[in-house]
């Protein structure tokens, strides 16, 4: 791709049950990656947008992660904060399967 993104594989997709997330650093970047009970994956930063903590610390909840310090709460699919005491929204990056292999995009 000609804007500098690329597939990175950041897991083995059979390691991470539905409903479980683990961290994982690829390209610089320190992720979490997530297995929703849907069967769905995502994959955010790791590090909340309100203040230093890790989201896979916290409790994940459907598609809602709840962030341990300060309970703040975002919906994966999209990033977007659920109210106070977030401010700006998580940045999230594409994950597709290829066999066993998670692919996250950056
Ligand atoms: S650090 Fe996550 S809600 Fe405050």
């Amino acid at each position: 791709m000609d804007d500098g993104e690329r597939w990175v594989r950041v897991a083995s997709a059979g390691d991470i049950g539905p409903g479980d997330m683990t961290p994982v650093e690829a390209a610089g970047h320190s992720l979490a990656l997530y297995h929703l009970s849907d069967g769905t994956w995502h994959a955010s930063d790791n590090t909340c947008s309100h203040a230093y903590a890790l989201l896979t610390d916290g409790w994940l909840e459907g598609h809602i992660i709840e962030c341990p310090l300060h309970g703040g709460r975002f919906d994966l699919r999209s990033g977007a904060g659920q109210g106070a005491p977030i401010e700006a929204d998580l940045t999230i990056y594409p994950v597709r399967l290829d066999g066993d292999d998670v692919l996250v995009l950056l």
